[in-house]
């Protein structure tokens, strides 16, 4: 659950990322948050992670409100929350299953749990012949795979990509954007930040289109009106 109530950001050089942003995503909703470059989209996602802090306006993830939140409390906000950048962000090192198994023993889960878990949710995302490759030997999207696969696997209430499909062909991008639709459909809140029109068109859900660091449009519209 996502609650924003007229969420201001100016950062330190002064630029007015976001500029009134109010908008509630319920559990079990699948939401697009669309606009261009620049319009402040990842700004949105750095102040739903806490990574930043508002200017002015109130925010509410999963039931902790950012405003009052205790430091000590933060991990316990971040473990309901799985995060997928376009990035990646993988560990070269480590394989596919370590990978994932990684941000388990993270959070302190036992051997017993990982072993259990982790096979599941490489399954889920179509990775269990590829276990034990290291991130260099899979293709982008197999490695966006692990990223979502790891972002799953503390079973979190909210799922937060940016842009993660923006560096994949058309076809993988559906791929992952099927994957994430079938992710919500296990009862997971998502939110998917992206800038490419065609292929939220795609799929019949919720679009929030910002630009100028405010929301334009909020509906089931898709993204037609809207030029990116
Ligand atoms: N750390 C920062 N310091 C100053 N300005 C920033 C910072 N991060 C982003 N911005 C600016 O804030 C605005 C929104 O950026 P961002 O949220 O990254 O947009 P988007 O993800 O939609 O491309 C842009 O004008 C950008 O240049
Ligand atoms: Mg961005």
């Amino acid at each position: 659950m996502v609650r924003m109530v007229n969420v201001c950001k100016a950062y330190e050089n002064g630029t007015k990322a976001l500029k009134g942003i109010s908008a509630e995503i319920n559990d079990g909703e699948f939401v697009f948050l669309v606009g261009p470059s620049g319009s402040g989209k990842s700004t949105i996602i750095k102040l739903l992670t806490g990574e930043i802090a508002p200017t002015l306006g109130s925010i509410v993830v999963n039931g902790y409100d950012l405003e009052m939140i205790k430091p000590a409390q933060m991990p316990f906000l971040r473990r309901t929350l799985g995060v997928v950048f376009q990035d990646f962000r993988l560990i070269d090192k480590k394989n596919v299953y370590d990978n994932v198994a990684f941000a388990m023993h993270a959070v302190g889960a036992s051997s017993r749990d990982i072993k259990r878990r982790v096979p599941y949710v490489l399954e889920l995302v179509g990775l269990d012949t590829k276990t034990r490759r290291k991130p260099n030997e899979l293709s982008g999207g197999e490695q966006q795979r692990v990223a979502i696969a790891r972002a799953l696997v503390n079973n979190p209430q909210l799922i937060i990509a940016d842009e993660p499909t923006g560096n994949l062909d058309p076809a993988r991008s559906l791929e992952i954007m099927t994957l994430m639709e079938r992710i919500n459909k296990l009862g997971t809140t998502v939110l998917v930040v992206t800038h490419e029109k065609e292929l939220v068109n795609r799929f019949s859900k919720r679009v929030i289109a910002i630009d100028n660091g405010k929301v334009i449009s909020d509906g089931m519209d898709g993204y037609y009106n809207y030029e990116t």
